[in-house]
């Protein structure tokens, strides 16, 4: 069995978002390309919701979603594929990447250098939780919500088997 502890509120993540929005508009507006904002299924669709309808960008930006499936188990980093494709093209469009967690840095790592292969202008990231002990790729996150140090959680797009990702809020894992 496992419990849940509270780690952000839902209103302390609004607050967060709202600083976060305005960090990257401001980035954004002081480019004159078009902008791609992606979303990664599925543990991102909350995050990417409240985070878009936020933001204050001077010109229309597009979204769009991608999907990464990994295939392995604990003890073999498994193999990472694009199980849904983006449907933009993003050559010469700056691209913001939109994450719920980065752990290892090895989803990212991929997602980013297969992106980059397609010509868009840039590339940076978003991520709503960098937890930072499991590191084994060095990646640049641009814009970040929460930094935790270890510990599985769940809520607010995150799930545990698929449970949890309806709770408004971000809640550690406990195992019992
Ligand atoms: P990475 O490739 O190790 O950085 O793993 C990133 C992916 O693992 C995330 O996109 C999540 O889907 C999943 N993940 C890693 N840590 C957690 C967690 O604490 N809760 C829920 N999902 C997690
Ligand atoms: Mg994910």
């Amino acid at each position: 069995m496992e419990e849940l502890k509270c780690l952000y509120s839902n209103q302390q993540i609004a607050e967060r978002i709202d600083s976060l929005a305005e960090e990257i508009s401001q980035w954004y507006n002081s480019q004159k390309e078009p902008v791609v904002l992606i979303c990664i299924l599925k543990g991102a669709f909350m995050f990417f919701a409240d985070l878009v309808r936020r933001l204050n960008f001077s010109q229309q930006p597009e979204v769009d979603f991608i999907r990464i499936a990994s295939y392995g188990n604990k003890d073999h980093s498994g193999e990472i594929v694009l199980s849904k494709d983006l449907e933009t093209n993003i050559e010469d469009k700056h691209v913001l990447i939109v994450e719920d967690i980065i752990d290892t840095g090895n989803t990212l790592d991929f997602l980013i250098k297969k992106l980059k292969q397609r010509n868009p202008l840039s590339v940076k990231l978003c991520v709503l939780i960098d937890k930072k002990e499991r590191k084994e790729k060095n990646i640049d996150v641009d814009f970040c919500g929460f930094e935790i140090e270890k510990g599985f959680v769940v809520g607010y797009g995150l799930d545990y088997a698929e449970k949890y990702r309806c709770l408004d809020g971000i809640y550690e894992v406990v195992f019992k």
